[in-house]
């Protein structure tokens, strides 16, 4: 648990964390040719010991065989190509199957469109020494957003909130996309149960970290929106986002009138 900053509460000190392995940034892509090359590129320079997998829903503008073409040129690309677009966190899941199955011993979400800046990627595994997740916030003290309309940051600032509120959870950044797991806080969340399609995935696998007792740290990072393609947020993912959460906290409530842990949906 963390309060905020980083800062660990009472329960969590004295913890011993193990050394991390090797790390797999997962780039999931719909429709992204004009970002893949400078993002992949990115992550490359940025964190050289790092591996990299693409999980492209058969994106009709090519970007998997961009991709392709980047993983012939390096080893430590690899793309996972899927039969169609099954959403944001259908995508993840695979790429942490296909990361967890090849041994990998830290686990990063990033956007393909350079809103999560791979040169921020060593800060937030350095705070995953002493964690079992670190989320990229843009609402904690020093975290920032550049470029991003008001409607949109007032959407995730309420998103965040209600999350918050709804799920009794410590964090500020709940819906961001950039963060890094170690592989044991994948292999204790229960995978196999997440039915989450749309960008409620990232709240989904954060209320069942805290749930679980794994060490959440949100580490500052300052998002810049994209300069090329467009998003993929739709009225479908919201209202898959608002309904879900809501119904995850009245199942939690309910759990706790009746004094048992219920199994969430
Ligand atoms: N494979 C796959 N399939 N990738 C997808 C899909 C999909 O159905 N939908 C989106 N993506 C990819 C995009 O290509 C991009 O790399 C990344 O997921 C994020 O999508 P954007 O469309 O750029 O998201 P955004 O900028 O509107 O939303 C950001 O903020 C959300 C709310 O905080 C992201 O950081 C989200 O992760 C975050 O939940
Ligand atoms: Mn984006």
């Amino acid at each position: 648990m963390n309060d905020g900053d980083g800062t660990l509460a009472a329960q969590d000190r004295g913890r011993q964390f193990g050394p991390l392995g090797t790390a797999l940034v997962i780039i999931p892509t719909y429709n992204e040719a004009e970002n893949i090359k400078s993002i992949v590129g990115r992550v490359r320079a940025a964190v050289p010991e790092a591996h990299v997998l693409v999980a492209d829903d058969n994106s009709p503008d090519g970007t998997g065989k961009l991709a392709d073409e980047l993983a012939v040129e390096d080893d430590q690309v690899q793309v996972l190509h899927r039969k169609g677009k099954e959403g944001l966190g259908a995508a993840y899941l695979a790429g942490f199957r296909w990361g967890l199955e090849h041994g990998y011993g830290v686990l990063i979400e990033m956007d393909a469109d350079g809103s999560h800046q791979p040169e921020e990627l060593p800060r937030l595994l350095t705070a995953l020494k002493g964690a079992d997740l670190v989320l990229g916030s843009r609402w904690v003290p020093g975290g920032r957003v550049v470029n991003w309309p008001k409607s949109r940051e007032a959407i995730s600032r309420g998103g965040s909130l209600y999350s918050r509120l709804a799920l009794d959870l410590p964090l500020r950044d709940i819906t961001g996309g950039y963060r890094a797991f170690r592989r044991e806080t994948l292999e204790g969340l229960g995978l196999d149960e997440v039915s989450s399609q749309g960008y409620c995935f990232q709240v989904d696998l954060a209320r069942r970290s805290v749930k679980a007792g794994y060490h959440v740290v949100e580490v500052p990072i300052t998002f810049v929106e994209r300069e090329l393609g467009d998003s993929k947020m739709s009225r479908d993912i919201l209202v898959e986002a608002l309904w879900r959460v809501t119904a995850w906290g009245a199942t939690e409530r309910v759990g706790k009138v009746l004094g048992r842990d219920k199994k969430q949906p």
